[in-house]
């Protein structure tokens, strides 16, 4: 029995198919279902007669706590593959490394076996410009000329059912990202010719950044760890594209363009 945690998500919702094709059982945790990760009696449901789990928390400053929360129940689980982020661990990184470092460090000091998937900025997170590409305003560029290896949401879920049904990516860490790097202008531009509709990006400053996300009620701690994230993105810190998807798949990741098509067409 797999457990998919986040498996309404974004990439949940990919994966349960995928492990349901493959003749795997599996058991589907969200709060929909009535299993929530603040709730210790519920994680205890979801867990029971598992064997394998997929970990994902939701994003936000509660990463760390989920997961530790689920690891501490799953006694009797043999293999965890758990969704990070690119770059824990590393300096200047250190939002991301307080929601994902904890996990990550559980798992290998554990007696699991485990995989660990750090994805690159997802191609999804496009669908945040919907609002700005309807009502034909500029869609909030943050990182300047900044490249980022987009990866597809449906790859990170191939690795991952990869890595839950097989043995063969245990102990692994693996960077996931697409096939190109991309800048904001240039992920708007494929947009544009997609929907075949003027799309344009207009740049905002970190002192707009931090004015809008303080307005939105965002703690300033994290606002300045946003920015500092915001910052190393701007100046080429997450340029990277790495053939982990293609390792695992024996095929070349999706472009950013195929999952426009697959996702707004
Ligand atoms: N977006 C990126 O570019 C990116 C890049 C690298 C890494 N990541 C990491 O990827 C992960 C997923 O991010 P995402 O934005 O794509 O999230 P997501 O998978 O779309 O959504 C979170 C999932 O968790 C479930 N959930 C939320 N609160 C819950 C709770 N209290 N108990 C149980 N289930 C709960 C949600 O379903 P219900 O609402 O039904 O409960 C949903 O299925 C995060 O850990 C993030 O750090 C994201």
């Amino acid at each position: 029995m797999i457990l998919v945690t986040g498996a309404t998500g974004t990439i949940g919702r990919h994966l349960v198919p995928l492990l349901i094709d493959s003749g795997a059982a599996v058991r589907e945790m969200s709060r929909r279902q009535g299993f929530d990760f603040e709730d210790t009696e519920s994680l205890t449901r979801a867990l029971d007669g598992v064997d394998t789990v997929f970990l994902l928390s939701p994003p936000g400053d509660t990463v760390a706590k989920y997961d530790l929360a689920l690891l501490e129940q799953a006694k009797n689980v043999h293999k965890v593959v758990k969704i990070s982020a690119i770059h824990t661990g590393e300096p200047g990184f250190e939002l991301t490394s307080a929601w994902h470092l904890p996990g990550e460090q559980a798992l290998r000091s554990s007696d699991l076996m485990w995989t660990i998937l750090r994805p690159t900025a997802f191609a999804s997170n496009a669908l945040a410009w919907l609002p700005q590409i309807e009502a034909g305003e500029p869609i909030p560029s943050f990182y300047g000329d900044g490249k980022n290896g987009v990866v597809n949401p449906r790859d990170i879920a191939a690795v991952a059912a990869q890595a839950l049904l097989t043995d063969d990516h245990d102990k692994q860490t693996y960077t996931l990202t697409g096939p190109e790097l991309l800048n904001t202008t240039q992920q708007v531009e494929i947009l544009s010719d997609v929907l075949g509709k003027p799309l344009q990006t207009v740049d905002v400053s970190p002192d707009q950044a931090r004015a809008g996300m303080l307005a939105q009620g965002m703690p300033s701690e994290s606002v300045e760890f946003m920015l500092k994230g915001f910052e190393i993105v701007r100046n080429g810190g997450n340029a990277v594209v790495t053939d982990h998807v293609e390792r695992v798949l024996g095929r070349s990741p999706a472009t950013f363009r195929t999952w426009a098509q697959e996702t707004l067409l």
